[in-house]
């Protein structure tokens, strides 16, 4: 049987999940624009799903645009915030950290290409974010400053409420966004705690489907929308809607919302196993990410093994069937040493040697023990071999 230690990745998508989705499919298959009952059924069931996504954000369903992946609700928070903003007159600059995912490092790229101004923070040797360089950094023209709520490699939980504070003092008119796609389902991502104006997820982080995700748009915040064609989604996302997948990303949040304690304490539990008994298990194991577990997400485990090759690790445990990852999925194959290392002081050598263990609600004890028994003879193997 194999292990699956990769839910940072993805997560199997929950049977009760897939129940709503199948009515979906088959019952209310009618396109929610449409005039006639068949539409005004698929439409109602999209009503109510974004009632429920809207509920437990604690916000109004008008403020929720679904979207297509986590990466679509970053790019469409980002450049529309961005470009509404610079035509208003408030300024071309944004504020992003060093330690983001991709989704939202090159879309900040990508506007710097089109002429705005991009601040990317540095953040300390456990991956927060410096909140004295962000006071410093937020000026007069600071269009956007996007933070996320967590960290997808390490697992870092960034203070959104303090620096949503900081930078609302520093310039009311600036707008924060947040990439909670790590976030959702473990810790609190109620916009109205976290004050911010923005915030994008994906289902298939918390056992919904991939392919879709949410957008929370503050009421009246100055936003443009980049997708362009019929009305949906009050004309800020164009394109006949997934019901399906929206109906499953309700179901999905529903699920995690109300099974959070559970899950939480499930999977931290077995994560501190990994934290206390790797490192003892293995010489020279670094754990990376902070050891303050409250500001930790529950399920994260990560580490990087002195004097061996991180994609060795992977294989010889993809061999001992255990799906792991080096960090972030969309990074594997690539040569180059894990941004997040890098801009938390991890120098080159030990960041290519980097391991991802993140656990889920389907795992268990033994496949734990089964980690901690196979995990150290892989590595003493691979660093005999390299030596
Ligand atoms: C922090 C973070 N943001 C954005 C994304 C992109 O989400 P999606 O794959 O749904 O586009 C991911 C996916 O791994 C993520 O971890």
């Amino acid at each position: 049987m194999r292990i699956y230690l990769d839910h940072a990745a993805t997560t199997p998508p929950d049977p009760r999940v897939l129940d709503a989705m199948w009515s979906a499919y088959t019952e209310t298959w009618g396109n929610p624009s449409s005039i006639y009952l068949e539409g005004q059924q698929a439409n109602a069931v999209l009503e109510d799903a974004r009632k429920t996504c809207a509920d437990l954000l604690g916000v109004s369903p008008r403020e929720i645009v679904f979207t297509g992946s986590g990466s679509e609700g970053d790019n469409a928070a980002i450049r529309g915030a961005a470009y509404a903003q610079r035509e208003a007159g408030r300024g071309d600059h944004v504020i992003t950290s060093q330690i983001e995912h991709h989704a939202v490092l090159h879309t900040v790229e990508q506007l710097e290409r089109e002429g705005f101004r991009a601040t990317y923070l540095p953040v300390d040797a456990d991956g927060f974010v410096s909140l004295e360089a962000l006071r410093e950094a937020v000026g007069e023209d600071t269009a956007l400053v996007s933070i996320m709520a967590a960290n997808n490699e390490v697992g870092t939980v960034q203070p959104i409420g303090e620096i949503s504070a900081i930078v609302k003092e520093r310039n009311p008119r600036t707008l924060v966004h947040t990439d909670a796609v790590q976030a959702a389902g473990a810790v609190d991502i109620a916009p109205a705690h976290l004050g911010v104006d923005f915030l994008s997820i994906a289902a298939h982080k918390f056992y919904g489907p991939k392919g879709v995700g949410l957008l929370y748009i503050k009421n009246r915040s100055r936003w443009q929308p980049f997708i362009h064609g019929g009305a949906q989604e009050r004309e800020r996302r164009a394109g006949t809607e997934n019901l399906a997948g929206i109906v499953g990303l309700a179901r999905a949040m529903e699920l995690a919302w109300s099974e959070a304690d559970e899950r939480n304490r499930h999977v931290q539990a077995l994560r501190d196993r990994l934290l206390y008994g790797l490192p003892e298990r293995i010489p020279d194991t670094v754990v990376t990410g902070t050891q303050d577990l409250d500001r930790r997400l529950p399920n994260n485990f990560s580490c990087c093994f002195r004097n061996v090759e991180g994609e060795s690790v992977l294989l010889a445990l993809d061999l001992a069937e255990i799906a792991a990852s080096s960090g972030s999925a969309c990074t594997t194959g690539s040569l180059e040493p894990s941004h997040v290392l890098t801009a938390m002081g991890i120098d080159g050598d030990l960041a290519h040697a980097s391991l991802r263990l993140t656990l889920g609600k389907s795992n268990t004890d033994e496949q734990v023990d089964r980690v901690l028994d196979v995990l150290p003879g892989i590595v003493e193997r691979l660093r005999s071999l390299s030596t």
